[in-house]
């Protein structure tokens, strides 16, 4: 079969964790084939370097982790174009292992449901990140804008974002090294007051999405917390460079996941300009970059 796995953006800002984004462009593609003997094996065909050893790789974990569970006596290849950098922030690991949570289940036609497809999924962060955080994965199997309103149990509600929301993501070239690192450099306790402010942002930016008001979305699109801390830690660079640029232009800016991608949400029409003027600033800054224009998009699909 062949795949189409969306990047997705998480956080949006104050929703760490909880908000999830699958966005149109870009996409990694795979091929997933069963094979006779009980292995896992991966071939990258094109793109961005990722681990091919499956315990190493998101997906070929996912893979064995579910061959273990349900006692599947075959196997699977998969064959990957790999267009989703790693370490972008935009959910690179995590297209790999939705992918293969949705390939695993129709190849072997396990009948799992979509919540239990991303709890296999997250699993494969745990390679990656270190902790099984489902929002990537979530908004790579649903599509569209999700949140996740528990842990454990696990609980999603996937909403239909509004058909203005344009989205414009820069990846200026740097690394910012794991993602496991990014979530060290995070306080275990913040005081109430950002916590108010958080609340008061992720509630107005859910109500934006379930009401179709691109406006609400742009004004909850900021966090007191997490990005702060990852600016701070020089993960996010020209982070109130850019976030004031987003202001003049009246765009939402978060960063993407743990960055150093940067997601802004703005009118479709208006896209272009946006894209333009961030790329300008990033380059006047010395950074290379790329760009995506696109939109929200659908999750892990067939083609
Ligand atoms: N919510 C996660 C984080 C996303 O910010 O660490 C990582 O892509």
């Amino acid at each position: 079969m062949r795949l189409r796995a969306p990047a997705t953006s998480a956080n949006l800002g104050p929703g760490f964790d909880v908000f999830g984004m699958a966005l149109k462009e870009p996409y990694d593609l795979l091929e997933a084939e069963k094979l006779p003997e009980k292995v896992v094996q991966l071939e990258l065909v094109e793109g961005y370097p990722i681990p091919l050893k499956p315990e190493e790789n998101t997906g070929g974990y996912v893979a064995l982790e579910m061959m273990n569970d349900f006692d599947i006596r075959g196997g699977v290849k998969f064959r990957i174009w790999k267009n989703i950098k790693p370490g972008s922030g935009l959910g690179s690991s995590a297209a790999t292992a939705a992918a293969a949570a949705y390939a695993m289940n129709k190849l072997y036609d396990l009948g799992l449901s979509t919540q239990k497809l991303v709890e296999y999924a997250a699993r494969g962060e745990l390679v990656s990140a270190g902790a099984a955080h489902v929002d990537n994965v979530a908004s790579a199997i649903y599509g569209g804008f999700i949140i996740i309103s528990s842990r454990n149990p696990l609980r999603i509600y996937s909403v239909t974002p509004p058909s203005d929301l344009g989205v414009v993501v820069v990846l200026p070239d740097v690394e910012k090294g794991s993602t496991r690192r990014a979530r060290e450099v995070l306080p275990s306790s913040i005081p109430l007051q950002k916590l108010v402010h958080n609340v008061g942002a992720a509630s107005v930016l859910a109500a934006g999405m379930a009401l179709g008001d691109l406006e609400m979305i742009k004004e909850g699109m900021r966090d007191a917390v997490v990005e702060p801390a990852r600016s701070g830690a020089g993960i996010i660079p020209e982070y109130e460079g850019v976030r004031e640029l987003g202001r003049r232009f009246g765009a939402g800016i978060a960063v993407s996941g743990a960055g150093p991608a940067v997601i802004a949400v703005i009118e479709r029409e208006r896209r272009g300009k946006l894209a333009t003027a961030l790329k300008d600033f990033y380059q006047s800054r010395g950074y290379e970059c790329l760009v995506y224009v696109t939109e929200p998009g659908p999750g892990v699909s067939e083609f």
